[in-house]
């Protein structure tokens, strides 16, 4: 079966290489058939240690290079970003054979109120464990609080940086983008 998104042929033009990543990036957050739709998201653990795991992609904001995720207040991501920000997300584009590498900092804050009321009944129920995520079940029967929502936060992931790989027959493609106060330098790299 051919890929749903064919990969569009390369364009060695560093302006075009942002402009698809961009692209790329807003489908992501926008469409859940994406395969960028689910990304990992990458931490510095409490000892140090590097953390990962997948999660949702919800809003891309390109003005500010901003990524959103959602998430419990009680997992240990959030311990590890409030201690350290330092963050890195994976993505890759199968279809298209791009990975996306983006460095940068997240922050955690308070999900609005009108923002939980957006989430799917069955998707409130992930927030409402009464056990925090990653707690230690004697049984893995579930119990729930009444409501999730004082547990709903939001990660905001902001890059300064990005690693754009392409693989293709006709010759890879890797380039670095990063954003500075003079605005975005871009160089090719070598793969
Ligand atoms: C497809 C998929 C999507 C996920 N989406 C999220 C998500 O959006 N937010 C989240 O906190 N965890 C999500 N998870 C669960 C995380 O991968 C992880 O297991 C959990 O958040 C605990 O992570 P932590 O212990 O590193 O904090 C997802 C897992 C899968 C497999």
């Amino acid at each position: 079966m051919p890929p749903s998104h064919p990969a569009p042929p390369p364009v060695d033009d560093l302006d075009a290489t942002l402009v698809e990543a961009w692209r790329l990036l807003g489908r992501a957050a926008a469409d859940p058939a994406s395969p960028l739709h689910t990304p990992v998201l990458a931490t510095i653990g409490r000892d140090g240690a590097p953390e990962a795991r997948t999660v949702v992609l919800r809003a891309f904001d390109p003005a500010t290079r901003a990524l959103t995720f959602y998430t419990d207040a009680r997992s240990p991501k959030v311990a590890e970003l409030t201690a350290d920000p330092r963050a890195t997300v994976l993505l890759y584009d199968p279809d298209a054979k791009v990975q996306l590498r983006l460095t940068g900092v997240a922050t955690v804050t308070v999900g609005a109120a009108a923002l939980w009321e957006t989430i799917r009944a069955s998707s409130r129920l992930d927030y409402a464990q009464a056990a925090a995520p990653g707690a230690p079940l004697a049984s893995p029967v579930l119990v729930s609080l009444p409501t999730g929502a004082p547990n709903f936060r939001l990660i905001i992931f902001t890059f300064g940086a990005l690693d754009w790989l392409r693989l293709s027959a006709a010759g890879h493609r890797r380039a670095r983008f990063v954003w500075g106060e003079g605005g975005v330098s871009a160089t090719w790299l070598a793969p």
